[in-house]
């Protein structure tokens, strides 16, 4: 083994968190699989159902953002169901292409039946992989996005990196994701609403509570707006800017490989 193969072993003392909960970190991704494996099936009417049917509009100003044009090639890395990969459909046209990346197949599979009824799923295509290491070659994506997914990773930077390794010079990045309110006051009534109303609803609506209690966890433990703004940056992005929606129950970061 040379040095360099030495130093990129795992390290097994290495942790993270899943949810409020510590563990290895070679753990997190497993249990982050079996999460969305427990969801799937129920995954899109639960969004609808938690977010008052606002995660549509979300996405729909988030792929807007991003500035698609007829033509694009764009990789939606954690693309889950493919909400986001089917608005992007639209934008980019019969000569786009979008790939949807995720490493939970039961995700993927959930999502199929929306590609198939959509009059422009015929430009999207299905990966299986995990966004840490993404099995695409370098430069050939126009635009990146990912949506709700990097807060799930054991190593976001890891994804940012990845995802800019597969843009083309002046490619565009996209990430939506989940922050916090910034009115105290609506901030502490969202706080009771995550931390009471959705285990619960998860508990009723898809059988499991658990699921829905990592949810607001992990939210609460990513990087708030302008930490992800400092790391996009460190990362290599340029006019990198933000917005936040609903308050800042969401954040979209927008960003340019330079
Ligand atoms: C909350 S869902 C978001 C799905 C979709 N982007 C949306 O906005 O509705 C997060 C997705 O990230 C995927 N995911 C989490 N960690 C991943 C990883 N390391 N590699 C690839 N996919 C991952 C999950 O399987 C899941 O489908």
């Amino acid at each position: 083994m040379t040095p360099t193969e030495a130093n990129n072993l795992p390290d097994p003392e290495e942790t993270a968190f899943f949810g409020y909960r510590r563990v290895r970190a070679a753990e997190k991704g497993r249990l982050v699989e079996q999460h969305f494996t427990d969801v799937a099936r129920r995954y899109d009417l639960m969004n609808t159902l938690l977010s008052f049917g606002l995660h549509h509009l979300w996405k729909r100003t988030a792929v807007k953002m991003l500035g698609l044009k007829p033509g694009d090639r764009v990789l939606d890395v954690c693309g889950g169901t493919g909400d986001l990969a089917l608005l992007a459909a639209r934008h980019v046209g019969d000569r786009g292409r979008v790939v949807i990346y995720d490493f939970n197949r039961a995700m993927l599979e959930a999502g199929r039946p929306k590609a198939a009824r959509s009059p422009f799923g015929g430009n999207i295509l299905h990966l299986q992989g995990d966004a840490e290491r993404l099995s695409c070659p370098d430069a050939g994506f126009d635009a990146a996005m990912v949506g709700f997914g990097i807060r799930n990773l054991t190593h976001p930077e890891v994804g940012f990196k990845e995802m800019h390794r597969v843009l083309k010079p002046g490619g565009r990045l996209m990430c939506l994701e989940f922050s916090q309110p910034t009115w105290g006051w609506f901030r502490r009534l969202y706080d009771l609403y995550s931390f009471y109303f959705m285990p619960l609803a998860g508990k009723i609506v898809a059988g499991t509570s658990r699921a829905y209690t990592y949810l607001p966890e992990s939210i609460r433990l990513f990087a708030r707006p302008e930490e992800l703004k400092a790391l996009l940056e460190e990362i290599g992005f340029t006019q990198v800017r933000y917005r936040r929606l609903t308050n800042g129950i969401a954040a979209v970061h927008v960003g340019v490989k330079g």
